[in-house]
């Protein structure tokens, strides 16, 4: 008999069945998408600076391309291998294109390497208050996670990757170890010098993804060599997205530089069309509009200097980055804050799922978005303030 009802308050009989590490698996937490927001307070102009998105949007070269391509060849599958796209992504890094796995986002790439590399009896290495992928992706696999505690609050890089730590903590069942440079939600970096110590000490059997999503951020002095590194490190993954710079999100294109051998396990598990045709045509273009890139740069770094000294100025902790987002604590809970936010039509992240329940997480926008986010939280602020003196 196949009766699927099951009665009221009994567990669904297929439940027992679901891997244990899926059961268990808490879902990544989403930044509040901006329509969400707007349906809640019927408002229209919501502001969005949570997802670490771009906030000048795609390279007019990109948009054009797509209103181009937008109807044309949707009925074909689009091209499996990624042909071009890798071939311009091989000449960018000066690297074969063997060595380039594409992914659906860079979340992809994280996936394919837990798929390949982790299962039970196996474990993943990554820093708290990592990018939250990483114990989603170790923990479906059925891996154990070793989870490195933090540099403290009082270091140079709060919060950030302590990598001696990972040297001392590392297990033999350990395959692979996570680590983000500039890491999310923190915006901490590591020096090149310090990561090129520790990629010399792993064993060459352990996988090291170096997570560069923020990289076009970075100041380039503290860029690691990567075209060299891949040459002398063959168990180093290099892990980089269209999402931030490029302001692809949407489309989902992520890549990997690696040994063509870590690439090839990583193509036996990628799904044969992971990037669409529009995805991947983005991508392309993309790559060729500079002066896009430059101008994200330049106005990311400029608007992320005035945010950081406003907030200081607020009195407020905000941590060292070298991303496209700044962790600002409050020295207290702050949901209170983020709530505050919200009714105001400002969307940022809560970093409470990160074990940081005292920070908020805020993208650097266009000059208007930030200057909406601080007189919104100056509001807040201020009501709190008066509150606790009506209080007392
Ligand atoms: C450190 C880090 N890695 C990877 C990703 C995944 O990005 P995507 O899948 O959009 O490439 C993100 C996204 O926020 C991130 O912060």
């Amino acid at each position: 008999m196949n009766d699927s009802s099951s009665a009221p308050g009994q567990p669904l009989p297929f439940m027992r069945n679901a891997l244990e590490g899926v059961r268990r698996l808490a879902p990544y937490e989403p930044g509040m998408p901006i329509e969400e927001l707007q349906r809640r307070l019927g408002v229209s102009d919501a502001v969005k600076l949570a997802s670490n998105e771009n906030p000048l949007g795609i390279s007019p070269k990109v948009r054009v391309a797509l209103e181009r391509a937008a109807t044309g060849g949707l009925e074909r599958y689009p091209d499996g291998s990624g042909f071009r796209l890798k071939k311009k992504l091989a000449a960018l890094h000066g690297i074969a294109p063997e060595r380039i796995t594409l992914g659906n986002g860079s979340n992809d790439i994280l996936e394919f390497i837990a798929r390949v590399f982790l299962g039970p009896g196996r474990a993943a290495m990554f820093s708290k208050h990592a990018f939250a992928v990483y114990p989603i992706a170790t923990q479906a696999q059925g891996a154990d996670a070793v989870v490195v505690p933090a540099l403290p609050p009082d270091a140079a890089q709060p919060y950030g990757h302590d990598l001696a730590g990972f040297t001392r903590l590392l297990r033999p069942d350990v395959s692979v170890i996570f680590v983000a440079n500039p890491n999310n939600p923190t915006g901490t970096w590591l020096a090149p010098a310090e990561l090129e110590r520790f990629l010399a000490q792993v064993r060459p059997h352990v996988i090291v993804v170096l997570d560069e999503a923020y990289w076009h951020y970075q100041e380039p002095s503290t860029r690691p060599d990567t075209r060299a590194w891949l040459e002398r490190f063959p168990n180093l993954v290099v892990a980089r997205t269209f999402s931030k710079i490029y302001g692809l999100a949407s489309l989902r294109v992520g890549y990997a530089l690696s040994h063509p051998a870590v690439a090839d396990l990583m193509n036996r598990v990628r799904q044969p069309f992971n990037n669409n045709s529009l995805a991947l045509l983005a991508g392309e273009v993309a790559l060729d509009d500079e002066e896009f890139v430059k101008r994200s740069v330049a106005l990311n770094a400029k608007e992320r200097a005035r945010l950081e000294r406003e907030l200081t100025a607020l009195g407020l902790a905000v941590l060292p980055s070298q991303a496209n987002f700044l962790a600002v604590g409050f020295g207290r809970d702050a949901a209170p804050v983020h709530q505050g936010l919200l009714e105001r039509g400002v969307i940022v992240r809560p970093m409470k799922s990160y074990d940081l329940p005292q920070f908020l997480r805020v993208t650097v926008g266009t000059e208007a978005e930030n200057t909406r986010f601080l007189n919104a939280l100056k509001e807040v602020l201020a009501g709190a303030a008066s509150a606790a003196t009506g209080r007392a």
